[in-house]
This record gives structure tokens, sequence and C-alpha cells, in this order.
């Protein structure tokens, strides 16, 4: 059999991507990266917003036409598979194979049976699955829990992916073990709510380290960076701000979803956190690391969102001085407290608000990357850039980067790197060596060189 599996949203679905894909390989399948040259099509989707899930209605479109030419097996897992907006989408479509966040491990029965396979359940082997690391990668997602507790007003990821389920600290610290054994060097460390971690349904659980704890554990490893996403300011405590500061390991970098600068959005969204509490750990996170980069979500046009109220969110935004932000347009998902109970603003005030907080966003980005001109940062290199003698990288800061090519630093690599100059979404500079000299470089690929070394010319 030949598999494609498409990822839609975040990078918890990436990591299920890897692990479903690790299924198919083991039952035997072949991954393939040409769409058209697949029997089996796998859509990985994300329910947060309406996008994504337009997205995937018109990507089923084309793949209903493409089963009337060819065998082919199409597939539905994520978010969307678990809603009954998602079941409807894949009836009408006609979806063979419909796996829901709780049952990938489902995925060997569903290519077994021969007629329609539905599986929604949320299943416990998922939590102890442990998937094979990736190859030949630098980069690893772990996911260290799975589901959420909260239930902020807009949003369907409680119910997609069911209450909050910590992995068991043994599991996690295994995974890692094999990544650091594949050659991983980064890890991001996932959860819907990573500051959680440990404390299900408002218990904790017997032998679970805090999730500051697990920093210091993951930091003990012997892994080069550790990242983590997503955090919620409600569960946020300064030992995760001292946690991250006393383990080399752990990047100085945090994203802190705010949503709303207005107490009065906070409270419809029911975040349980107010602007003056999420300041409090700003500041907390800038004791510890005074250098650390922010990023975070912002909402805008939130039902009843005032004019006023979307001034606070600007203005937090300049308070706080963020590095960057995820902003999204308010949109109101059936199976949502505020979909059941609030009126949408008109299109129009929501797309105006987002045009001037992304003026904002670009701003201060355009500042903060310039200024790091003159610094040495630490860059990931993954590989070539798009540009031949070049490669790509990105800082612990998740600034992407590009360097030349040099002595020493041809391929795949943590190097440091004189920053040398900035626009306003990549740093260019030179790698260098402890001494801060930069490396001898390697001659730059040009097409004209290129021309002039080929067989061709030199007949
Ligand atoms: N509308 C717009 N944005 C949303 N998000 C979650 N639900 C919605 C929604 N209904 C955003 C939040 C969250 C991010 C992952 O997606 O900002 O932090
Ligand atoms: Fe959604 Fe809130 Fe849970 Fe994040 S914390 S997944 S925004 S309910």
């Amino acid at each position: 059999m030949k598999a494609h599996v498409v990822t839609y949203g975040c990078q918890m679905n990436e990591y299920d991507t890897h692990l479903v894909q690790s299924q198919l390989v083991s039952l035997g399948a072949d991954l393939v990266e040409d769409i058209d040259s697949a029997d089996f099509v796998l859509l990985n989707t994300c329910a947060v917003r309406g996008k994504p899930v337009d997205k995937v209605r018109s990507v089923l479109g084309e793949l209903r036409k493409e089963k009337q030419k060819r065998p082919l097996v199409v597939g539905m897992m994520g978010c969307l598979a678990q809603l009954e907006e998602g079941q409807q989408i894949a009836r009408k479509f006609e979806v063979d194979v419909l796996i829901g966040p709780g049952s990938l491990l489902d995925i060997g029965k569903a290519l077994e049976s021969n007629e329609r396979f539905w599986a929604l359940n949320f299943r416990d082997e998922l939590h102890e699955h442990i998937p094979p690391p990736p190859q030949g990668k630098l980069q690893a997602h772990l996911t260290i829990m799975r589901g959420c507790d909260h239930h902020c007003t807009y949003c369907i990821v409680p119910t997609t992916r069911g209450p909050q389920v910590s992995r068991s600290p043994d599991d996690i610290l295994r995974e890692l073990d094999m990544q650091l054994a594949a050659g991983v060097r980064e890890v991001t460390l996932l959860g819907q709510n990573v500051n959680a971690y440990g404390v299900d349904q408002g218990a904790r659980l017997a032998g679970y380290p805090s999730f500051a704890d697990l920093l210091r554990m993951v930091g003990a490893s012997g892994i080069e960076r550790i990242k983590f996403t997503t955090s919620h300011p409600m569960n946020f405590t300064e030992d995760v701000a001292q946690a991250m500061a006393e383990t080399p390991a752990v990047c100085e970098f945090i994203h802190l979803p705010v949503q709303s600068g207005s107490d009065r959005v906070l409270r419809r969204m029911a975040r349980e956190y107010n602007r003056e509490k999420y300041l409090t750990h700003i500041a907390q996170i800038r004791r510890h690391m005074p250098d650390a980069v922010l990023y975070t979500d912002i909402i805008v046009g939130f039902p009843g969102e005032t004019e006023e109220d979307f001034q606070q969110t600007l203005d937090l935004y300049d308070e706080v001085g963020y590095d960057s932000a995820y902003m999204f347009i308010y949109s109101a998902r059936p199976g949502t407290p505020s979909y059941k109970h609030f009126t949408d603003l008109p299109r129009e005030v929501k797309t105006e608000r987002l045009q001037r907080l992304i003026a904002k966003q670009k701003d201060w980005s355009a500042r903060k990357f310039a200024g790091k001109v003159g610094t040495v940062q630490e860059v990931l290199v993954r590989g070539d850039a798009y540009t031949a003698g070049f490669l790509e990288g990105h800082t612990r800061g998740q600034h992407p980067t590009v360097v030349p090519k040099a002595v020493g630093a041809e391929g795949a690599g943590i190097y440091q790197v004189r920053i040398d100059h900035a626009t306003p979404h990549m740093l260019y500079g030179k790698v260098v060596d402890a001494q801060g000299r930069p490396l001898e470089e390697l001659p730059q690929f040009t097409p004209e060189a290129a021309a002039l070394s080929s067989p061709l010319q030199m007949l």
C-alpha cells in the first residue's frame, strides 16, 4: 500500500501524523510524497477555526472525484473527525476511514477492514504508546499530555481531544532517550496546556513531577535544546520561569497566549485570569530571563468586543513588547459556548481590527529582529537553504536564520552565529568559532559558477 498523510493545524497534529505514519510503516505501507501515486490518502484535520474546516471540505471534494477514476481509500483523522460536523462531512464525501484523536492506534484495524471504519473512542493505550524517533532529523516533538481541562468559551478542543491526560514521566523519558539515540538535539514538549502537567481534572497524580520539575528532568537527559508549547497563563507558576532559567538546555522562549488585553473579554472567554495576573507572569519571566523571547496568541473580534476592549489589547501588546504573535479572527465554532450564547460581530469590524493588530505585530517584530544584530546566537541548522551555498535554521528564540556554508559548518548541526543583518522575518549572519571569529566561508554557488564548471562549458 502507498500512503500519503496531509497535516493541517498545530504541532500536536504533526506529532500525531508522525505516530500514525510510523504505524503505517510497521504495517508494511510505503509513505509516498506524491498524493497522486497514493492509494491511501489520510487527512489529519484541525477544527479550531472555520478556515481549516473549509480547506478539508474542498480537498475531500477533490478526493471524491479521484475515487471515481482509480482505487483509492480516503481517511480522516484529527480534531474534525471527532465532531458531528466532521462526521457529516465524512458521510457527504464518502470517507472510508474516520479516526478520532483518541483512536490513533486503530489505524491497523481500519486498514484490515473492507468496509467503512469509524473509531472515535479515547483509548488509554495511546498514552503509553511510544512512537519510534524521527530518523535523520535534529528536531522532534514529544507529547507530554493530551486533551484539555479548561473550558474557554470559544474553543472546541476540549470536545475534540477530551479531558487532560498526562503521560507518565517514565514514558516521556524513554521516548526522549530514543530520540537522543537517533540524533535529535532539540525537543519540543507538547500539550494543550503544559503548565498543568501532572494535575489531571484538578487532582495531582502520585509520582508525577510538576511541569517545572519535568523541565529539570528533561534538562538532565543530555538533550541540548528544549522548547515547549502551549502554556495557559492560569496554570503558569514562577517555578516554571525559575526552572527555565536554571536549566541550560531549556531555551529562553515562551509562548504564553493572552487572547485579549481586556478583563471584560477575558471573563467572557472564561480564561480564568485577568490582565494584571497575566502581567505578573510576564514580570516573573523577565525577572528570571531578561532576554526571554515572548510569543502570544490573540483573538480579535470576540463577540461583544468593543473598540475600547480592542484598544486594551493593543496597549497590552506594547506593554509586553511581544517578539511575535499568532493572531486570529474570532471564528464561531458549532459546539462551543460562545457559538451558542453570543452574537458574532460583523466581519468588517473583525478584519479591520486584525489589520491594526498585524501592523502592531510587524512593528514590534521588526524592532526585535533588528535588536539581534551584533549578537551571537546559537542556531540549529536544519540543512540547505533555498539559495544554494546557504544554510537555514533557527535560534533558541525561534528566529529563522540564514548563514553561508563555512568550513566546519557545511550542513545540519548547532552552531554559534554572529548576526550581521536582520529583516522583520529573518536573521542573517556568519558561523563563528568559540572565540567569536568567523569560520572560513565555502565558495558560494552561483548559476554563473555552475555554468563555468559544467563539463559542457569545458568542451
Ligand atoms: N476562533 C479564533 N481563534 C481561536 N483559537 C481557538 N479557538 C478559536 C476560535 N474559535 C485560537 C486561540 C488559541 C489558538 C490555538 O487558536 O488563540 O490559542
Ligand atoms: Fe482551548 Fe482554552 Fe484548552 Fe487552549 S486552554 S485548548 S484555548 S480550552
